[in-house]
């Protein structure tokens, strides 16, 4: 069976994705700030925050250690923020950019040796041409440079796939830190999960509008 490593696999994306590969038997390697939670889901869990690129490094290389070659590997962090620009501060800013921009730079960097010869990458990504509202600015240029980042990456490594999932709207805690309310046409996670999969299967690229 094939190996998996998702980082940010205690959120609601992330860990539905963990459930749906490893009730399928796929080796699962998964990251999270907090990985006592997904005790029970799989043995091969990993602390990290991923804007600390020691913490990043350390937890790549536990997983080294202990998984074959990585066949997917996805980038489920991510955070949200709801304030506009003439009151953000600093500190803000930086942990939007840091969870949904920065990390994906850092986990996969460090991440590549790891992969399988045609690995796929998938990033959780955003429609972020919507999300240019008031009060958005971060989440929205994070979501943006995330598709620009996973654009020149898919031209440097020509030996894998690379795509960036932009779910609409998904169930999950995400949307208790904005105050919106969530569309009654939002996706359970687990849902979105089988459709990441059936992305990885299609071996679809580019930009995946779910
Ligand atoms: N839900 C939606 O409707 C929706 C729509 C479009 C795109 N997305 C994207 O999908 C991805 C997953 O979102 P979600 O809905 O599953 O949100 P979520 O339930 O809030 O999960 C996000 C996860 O990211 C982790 N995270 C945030 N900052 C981190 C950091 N610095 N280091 C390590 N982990 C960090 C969080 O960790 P902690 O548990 O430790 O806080 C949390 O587990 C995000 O990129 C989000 O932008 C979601």
């Amino acid at each position: 069976m094939p190996t998996a490593l998702i980082f940010g696999a205690s959120g609601g994306i992330g860990r539905a994705l963990v459930e749906r590969l490893a009730a399928d038997g796929w080796t699962v390697g998964a990251v999270s700030r907090h990985p006592g939670d997904l005790a029970g889901l799989t043995d091969h869990r990993y602390e990290a925050d991923v804007t600390d690129a020691f913490a990043v490094s350390q937890a790549v290389y536990a997983a080294a250690q202990e998984l074959p070659p990585v066949d997917l590997w996805i980038y489920a962090a991510g955070d949200i923020l709801a304030s506009p620009v003439a009151e953000m501060e600093p500190a803000a800013w930086a942990r939007i950019l840091g969870a949904n921009l920065t990390g994906a730079y850092l986990t996969t960097q460090q991440s590549l040796p790891l992969l399988a010869e045609r690995a796929h990458l998938i990033l959780l990504g955003a429609y972020s041409e919507r999300l240019q509202l008031p009060g958005m600015s971060a989440y929205a240029a994070a979501k943006a440079g995330l598709e620009a980042f996973a654009a020149a990456l898919a031209k440097e490594q020509r030996k894998h796939r690379v795509t960036v999932v932009r779910p609409g709207a998904v169930a999950t805690p995400l949307w208790e830190k904005v105050p919106l309310r969530l569309p009654r046409t939002a996706l359970a996670p687990a849902e979105l999960a089988q459709r990441v999969l059936d992305a990885y299967h299609a071996g679809v690229t580019g930009t995946l509008d779910l």
